[in-house]
Order: C-alpha cells, then sequence, then structure tokens
C-alpha cells in the first residue's frame, strides 16, 4: 500500500481580484503535491473559499447581491484561475457546502459539552478585513497591526474558546516535535508575541454578523470565521460525518501550507482546537513568505496590483510556475516585478531550457537524420555530466522533502547549465564535419538527448505543459522511461529513437516592450475592477432590488369570485378571490372606479404573501395591483387572447 500525503492550502477569502501573490500558496503546494503523486504517494491535496463573514457580508451587500450568490460568482472565477494555473487539486471545499456547515455545528457543541467553549461578554476591537480580534496594546498607531487598516469596537455577549487551557500542551508540543512549525522563525517569533505575555481565551461567535454558521444551541450567534474556516481541514475529510473514510485515511495532514499572517491562527488556534476535540495534530504548519513590490505586499489596496492571467497569456503557464517556485526562496518573501519575471523567463527557460533542447533536437535531425544513436566513444569530461544527471533526481528529493523548492529548482537546472557547457565542450557542429568523428558525434547526442530525459522527468512537479512537449520531440512514448525513478539511471533512453526538433519552448521577450505590454494590461484590469465598483455603487444607489428580493414577493393570477361592499364605508369592496387552491377576502377601496358587475369573473394580479391585515373589521389577506392613486385607478387584469391561464398560477 502506497504512503498517504495530505497538503492543504488555506481556504481563500472569494475575490474576483487575485494577485499573482495570491496565487504563489496554491501554485508551490500544487508542485508539492506533484512531487509526492511522483514519488508514490496517495496524495490528497485540499483547497478551497472561506466564504462567511462580515466582509463577504458587506461586499456583497455593495454588490447588491446575497452573500450567496456573490461568492457563488467568485468560486467560479477562482476555479478558472487555478485551472490556467494547471492546479490539480483533489477536492475543492467551500465553507458553504452543507457537510462542512454540518461539522462546524458539531464541533461547536462538542467542544461546549466538554466546557471548552463557554458564554461570557465581550468587548474588543475588530479588524474586518483580516477577521480579527485584538486588544487596545496590540493595536499599531491604533490601527490593525497586520492590514494597519481600522478597527471597529465590539461589544457583545459572545462564546469563547478556553485557549489559555491549551497554552502549556501547546508550548510542550512545540519543543517536543521541532519540525512541527518551520521556518523557525515564526515559531520563535510567535512564542514571543503570543505565549510570552500568556494566552487568553478566544471569541469564538458573533451576534452582530448573519452571515456565517449558526451556534446550534444558540442561534442568535454565528460561529466566529476562523473556528468555521480552521475546521476545513476535517470537515473537508468528513470528519463526524456518516461517512469518515478519507478521515481515517489522510488525517493527520502532511502538510498545511499558509502564508505568514496567518501562520499563527495555524500554529496556536488550530492545534489547541485539535486538542479540545482528541485529534492528532497536523505534521507539519508552513508559513511561507509573500510576494513583495519593493518591499510591499501585493495587494490590491496597496494599488499594486498584479494580474497573474497577464503573465500566463503573455508567456505560459510554466514560465508563471517556474518563476515563484525557483525565484522565491520558500518561507520567506520574494520580489516580484515585469522586469525580473522577464529577465528570468528569458535567461532560464529561453536561453537555458529551451536553447538546450531546440539545439539538441536540431542536430539530431541535421546530423543523424532524427535518429538516436550511441557509441562507446567516450572522453573523460563525460562523466562529469553522466555523474550530475545521475545525482540530481536524489538532489532534488533531498531539497524537496526538506521544503528547499527553489534550491530543488535550482538543481535541476544546474543539469541544464551543464548539458550546454557540454555542448561547448564536445563541440558537435565539428564532429560533424569529420566523418571519423561520427561515433563520438553519436556518443554526444546520446548523452544530450538522455540529460534531457532526466530534466524533463525531475520538471514534472514545476511544469504541467513543457515536460510532455519535451517527451514527444525527443520521442519518448514508454511510460517507464517517463517516471521519477527512471531519472536516476543513465542509459535508459533507446536507440532509434525518433526525434523531431520544434520551436524553442519559451519564445524570447523583448525586455522593453514586454514590460510596458504588462503594466498598461494591469492598468486596464485595474480600470476595469474601479469601473465595475463604481457601476456597483451606482446600481445600489438607484435602489434596485436583487432577483432574491424580489423573489420574495408571491404574485398570483387570482380571480374575482365575489364582491360585497363594506358597511359604512364608501370606498371599500369585500372581494372573494380564488387562488386556486384556496379562496381568500381582500378589501379594496375600488368602489368609486369599478362597478361590481365590471369585477366579477375578472382574473387580476394579487400579492399573495402579504402580512394579512385588519380594515373595517375584515381581515384582508393579501393587495391586488392597480395603477393610480386618486382620480383614476387602473386594476391590472388579465387578457383572455389566447384561453385562461389557471388561478393561482405564479407571476415571475
Ligand atoms: O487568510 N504573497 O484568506 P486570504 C504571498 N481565509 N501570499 C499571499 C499574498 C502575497 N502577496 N497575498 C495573499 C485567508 N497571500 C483566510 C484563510 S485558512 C483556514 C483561512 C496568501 O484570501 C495569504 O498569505 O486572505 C494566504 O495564505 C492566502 O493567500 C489566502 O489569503
Ligand atoms: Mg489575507
Amino acid at each position: 500500500m502506497s504512503k498517504k500525503y495530505y497538503i492543504t492550502t488555506p481556504i481563500y477569502y472569494p475575490s474576483s481580484n487575485f494577485h499573482i501573490g495570491h496565487c504563489y500558496c496554491t501554485v508551490l503546494a500544487d508542485i508539492i503535491a506533484r512531487y509526492k503523486r511522483l514519488r508514490g504517494y496517495d496524495v490528497f491535496f485540499m483547497t478551497g473559499t472561506d466564504e462567511h463573514g462580515q466582509k463577504i457580508e458587506r461586499k456583497a451587500k455593495e454588490a447588491n447581491l446575497t452573500p450567496k450568490e456573490y461568492v457563488d460568482r467568485i468560486v467560479e472565477d477562482t476555479k478558472d484561475l487555478w485551472n490556467r494555473l494547471g492546479i490539480k487539486y483533489d477536492k475543492y471545499i467551500r465553507t458553504t457546502d452543507k457537510e462542512h456547515i454540518e461539522c462546524v455545528k458539531k464541533i461547536f457543541e462538542i467542544l461546549y459539552k466538554k466546557g471548552d467553549i463557554y458564554k461570557a461578554e465581550y468587548e474588543g476591537l475588530y479588524c474586518t478585513p483580516c477577521e480579527s480580534f485584538w486588544t487596545e496594546s496590540q493595536l499599531v498607531d491604533g490601527k490593525c497591526p497586520d492590514c494597519h487598516r481600522d478597527v471597529e469596537l465590539v461589544k457583545e455577549e459572545s462564546y469563547f474558546f478556553r485557549l489559555s487551557k491549551y497554552q502549556d500542551r501547546l508550548l510542550k508540543y512545540y519543543e517536543e516535535h521541532p519540525e512541527f512549525l518551520e521556518p523557525l522563525s515564526r515559531k520563535h517569533e510567535l512564542i514571543n508575541n503570543f505565549f510570552n505575555k500568556g494566552l487568553s481565551d478566544i471569541c469564538v461567535s458573533r451576534t452582530t454578523i448573519d452571515w456565517g454558521i449558526e451556534v446550534p444551541f444558540d442561534k442568535k450567534h454565528t460561529i466566529y470565521v476562523w473556528i468555521d474556516a480552521l475546521a476545513n481541514y476535517i470537515s473537508g475529510l468528513g470528519y463526524l460525518s456518516d461517512n469518515d473514510e478519507f478521515m481515517k485515511k489522510y488525517w493527520p495532514a502532511d502538510l498545511h501550507l499558509v502564508g505568514k499572517e496567518i501562520f499563527r491562527f495555524h500554529a496556536m488556534i488550530w492545534p489547541a482546537l485539535l486538542m479540545a476535540l482528541d485529534l492528532p495534530l497536523p505534521k507539519k504548519i508552513y508559513g511561507h513568505g509573500w510576494l513583495v513590490v519593493d518591499g510591499a505586499k501585493i495587494s490590491k489596496s496597496f494599488g499594486n496590483y498584479k494580474d497573474p492571467r497577464i503573465y500566463i497569456k503573455e508567456t505560459s503557464v510554466d514560465t508563471v510556475r517556474y518563476y515563484l517556485a525557483k525565484e522565491v526562496v520558500f518561507g520567506q518573501d520574494g520580489n516580484f516585478s515585469e522586469e525580473l519575471f522577464i529577465q528570468k523567463s528569458n535567461a532560464d527557460l529561453s536561453n537555458d531550457l529551451g536553447n538546450l533542447v531546440s539545439r539538441v533536437t536540431a542536430m539530431v535531425e541535421k546530423y543523424n537524420s532524427g535518429v538516436i544513436k550511441n557509441s562507446d566513444e567516450e572522453e573523460d569530461y563525460d562523466n562529469d555530466l553522466i555523474n550530475l544527471a545521475c545525482k540530481t533526481a536524489k538532489i532534488v528529493e533531498e531539497k524537496m522533502d526538506d521544503l528547499k523548492i527553489n534550491e530543488a529548482v535550482s538543481s535541476i537546472m544546474a543539469l541544464v547549465s551543464k548539458a550546454n557547457k557540454y555542448i561547448d565542450l564536445s563541440t558537435p557542429w565539428i564532429l560533424a564535419k569529420d566523418k571519423n568523428k561520427q561515433k563520438r558525434l553519436d556518443k554526444v547526442l546520446y548523452n544530450l538527448v538522455e540529460c534531457i530525459r532526466i530534466v524533463s522527468i525531475l520538471l514534472q512537479p514545476v511544469m504541467v505543459e513543457v515536460p510532455q512537449k519535451i517527451f514527444e520531440q525527443i520521442g519518448i512514448k514508454d511510460e517507464n522511461l517517463k517516471s521519477w525513478d527512471s531519472a536516476k539511471e543513465f542509459g535508459l533512453l533507446k536507440v532509434g529513437t525518433k526525434v523531431t526538433k520544434a520551436a524553442n519552448l519559451f519564445p524570447r521577450v523583448e525586455v522593453k516592450k514586454e514590460i510596458n505590454n504588462m503594466q498598461e494590461e494591469n492598468k486596464k484590469v485595474e480600470e476595469k475592477q474601479e469601473n465595475e465598483e463604481k457601476q456597483e455603487t451606482k446600481v445600489n444607489e438607484k435602489g434596485y432590488i436583487t432577483i432574491d428580493e424580489l423573489g420574495k414577493v408571491d404574485l398570483r393570477v387570482a380571480q374575482i369570485i365575489n364582491i360585497e361592499r363594506v358597511e359604512k364605508a364608501d370606498k371599500l369592496y369585500k372581494l372573494t378571490i380564488d387562488l386556486g387552491n384556496e379562496t381568500r377576502t381582500i378589501v379594496s377601496g375600488l368602489v368609486p372606479f369599478y362597478k361590481e358587475e365590471e369585477l366579477l369573473n375578472k382574473q387580476i394580479v394579487v400579492v399573495a404573501n402579504l402580512k394579512p391585515a385588519k380594515l373595517r373589521g375584515i381581515m384582508s389577506e393579501g393587495m391586488l395591483l392597480a395603477a393610480g392613486e386618486t382620480d383614476v385607478v387602473k386594476l391590472l387584469v388579465l387578457d383572455n387572447n389566447n384561453g385562461k391561464i389557471e388561478n393561482g398560477t405564479k407571476i415571475h
């Protein structure tokens, strides 16, 4: 049986404006997941969206949508983006999934019964963008210490989780499991900033937010989004459900990969919750760094929006993935700019990798009619190349297992460089001029193509399109020659294999032109976003209602089947209407405008779900629709042109 590997990304707050920084975590998690699959692990890779909370509630309102309508739209966008980035997840979890909601309610109930959740009064500060509670002393210049935005005062009855109770157990666990929290610097920071002051219990419910999971035994309260969100890692496996097969199979998680600003929730609250539930803790929580532009986190609110779709479109999905994996030191912040992106892409991918493949395949085609040959005409320096080729897979494994992702990629690229140098050393174009050197030429080309095969295998976690293209170009169809372990053996490539030359896999781009191009495209996207936001506010100012709100009004066809005057009321008729499966009474002031016989049997439109009200002692159960108010009043009547419609029919 193969070993399992359960890896997660954070679940993202829904947004249509994911920037290249957002993609970092998901791409890196995908690279690790692909690597583990290639190593034969039974991988479960989960990502998703964190859809509850005040922030979404407000944004939905601004967009004039219900929260669910708002998030549904965005989730499609997100999945599309992940798809473009070649993200191959096994499950996409949404906190609005029924199974998740049920699970969170059960967790809350268990912890309440256990006494780990209790009710008290909360008074403190709340940062809505971060969905975080703060104390006065934690603020920086009166603002949220994480995002530097305004916080709001919250005072309400709340439920609390007894985090303080777990302080010592947490510290002990950190100490006994040095690999649990990484990088180590973040662990130390966490202990210094939070544990040294002593952990306080945390507020885990709100009464002023509707958009969330309700506390099952106290419906006034909704469960704090972070409790809701963290639980995704187990609800997604069916924890506490009828089908917890995956929970048994995959829990504990092997890796929770998260950004550094949310490390503390994962390193502190999450393990404490798991302890309270008597569940084993994840093997590792890793807090990666941010993608930054001139030192500032990429973020729409900082005005440095970078649309990932532009970079994919202008280069390729593999170029973007490669940049994120190689140019950011895993665990630290990494710079991003169009200039860096293009420079690296030109240097590493067009010049080194792309050129290697196109030069070698072109030479095999030109000198050996595209057929792989071999001989025993060796030179000493061949061994340098062969040794490195045989060793590289092992190096990559060590680095990947150690989560030194960028170093793993660099070691593959070191083999690419070596192969390029080998071309310069062996000078195949000179060998080709001399018939006596044909055997040597065969050997040189064999070694080069075999190197390319190995490089292509090792690049598979990082690149999702190029390895397959390379295999096609060098004529490798046998799956055994594409397997991970076959990258550890030099000489598996078969003589007689047919190679076909193709264009450079990574066409070089003109730096200046492309920078301008990308920046302009980003500007356009930003403008578009701003316009959309303006549009949305305009829409609101016009007082539009949503389709959902409209749906609340139950308009139906009804027929007037009886009419009486209301005593002592000049204007009122008491109408009996047929609504299909019921009759009702409606009181209406139509006397000045219609005679009784003009109304009898007419099919009209009524609001069927208007709250009943007493008029002159008569209960009026609905309202009919009419135009005008004083002099002229016209009843909305159905025409009977093409036959009659059934009484009670819903009007859309
Ligand atoms: O925090 N560079 O969601 P989120 C690198 N819903 N990573 C970045 C980044 C940047 N410039 N900007 C954002 C949440 N990210 C919660 C998580 S999990 C139980 C709940 C990363 O949408 C960020 O670090 O704000 C985080 O890991 C991820 O994007 C989602 O952030
Ligand atoms: Mg965030």
